[in-house]
């Protein structure tokens, strides 16, 4: 069984307070993850010591970062590489999300060498990609969405590719309360899957767990999740709530 994840997003929301407070209640919650379940919460880069201290011996509770540095070091003002996540414990890296591809110009050249700075470090990343409005309009989001695969991941091999989560997040659906079917979920899913299993073979395929992201809540959760090749979600908006997201992770399939 592939790994099932629900993965939170916070972008840049909550003051120290909130955060404080909502990781209070999301740690009093009940929460029954199974060994192949994880919640991973990125969290803004200032209050991961936070996070880190208030999870600290959940099983399969992780934290996250939003976004690294390709470069491992060096005179980059303002930036964080991986290997200083990994340094203080964060080992999972979202990478790619369309806020940071549309407001901070982030092509697929910069993801893949994103992407290789983080597996580099033995850290995971969750790969991001999904189709705009106008591209679902036309009927063409496999191929826009495989574009971004092959461009930003098929550089890696079948041991590494094995070791990313992607995140198909289809814009359209993020933070405006429209969510895919669960049917238009399930089709791009698999046919991501099947992009793959065309470069890496079907058992490689099999292993890379495929999270939704768009307008994920907990009244939609488990209908999405329930789609055989979701493999959970990246969820922004509902995981600021903390009964939300717990409601989200009890969706996952065990
Ligand atoms: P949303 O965001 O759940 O608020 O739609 C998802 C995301 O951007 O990761």
């Amino acid at each position: 069984m592939r790994k099932q994840i629900a993965a939170a997003n916070w972008k840049m929301n909550l003051s120290k307070n909130e955060a404080d407070s909502l990781l209070d209640q999301l740690v009093a919650s009940e929460l029954n993850l199974s060994e192949n379940q994880s919640a991973i919460f990125a969290v803004p880069a200032i209050y991961i010591p936070l996070a880190i201290q208030k999870l600290a011996g959940k099983q399969q509770m992780f934290v996250a970062a939003q976004n690294c540095h390709q470069k491992a070091n060096g005179a980059y003002t303002g930036e964080i590489a991986a290997s200083m996540y990994a340094s203080v414990g964060v080992n999972h890296i979202v990478l790619g999300h369309s806020e940071r591809r549309e407001f901070f110009a982030e092509s697929d050249s910069l993801l893949a060498e994103k992407t290789e700075a983080v597996l580099a470090i033995g850290s995971t990343p969750i790969f991001c990609c999904g189709e705009p409005l106008s591209i679902r309009e036309a009927g063409t989001q496999n191929s826009f969405v495989e574009a971004q695969l092959k461009n930003a991941l098929f550089q890696l091999s079948a041991d590494q590719i094995i070791k990313v989560v992607i995140a198909y997040e289809p814009i359209w659906a993020i933070g405006t309360g429209k969510t895919a079917t669960s049917a238009q979920a399930q089709e791009i899913h698999a046919y991501i899957r099947s992009v793959f299993a065309s470069k890496y073979g079907q058992t490689v395929a099999d292993q890379i767990s495929i999270l939704y992201g768009g307008s994920v809540k907990a009244a939609n959760a488990k209908e999405i999740f329930s789609q055989p090749d979701v493999d959970g979600g990246l969820v922004g908006g509902a995981s600021l709530i903390a009964t939300e997201f717990t409601a989200i992770i009890n969706a996952l399939k065990s």
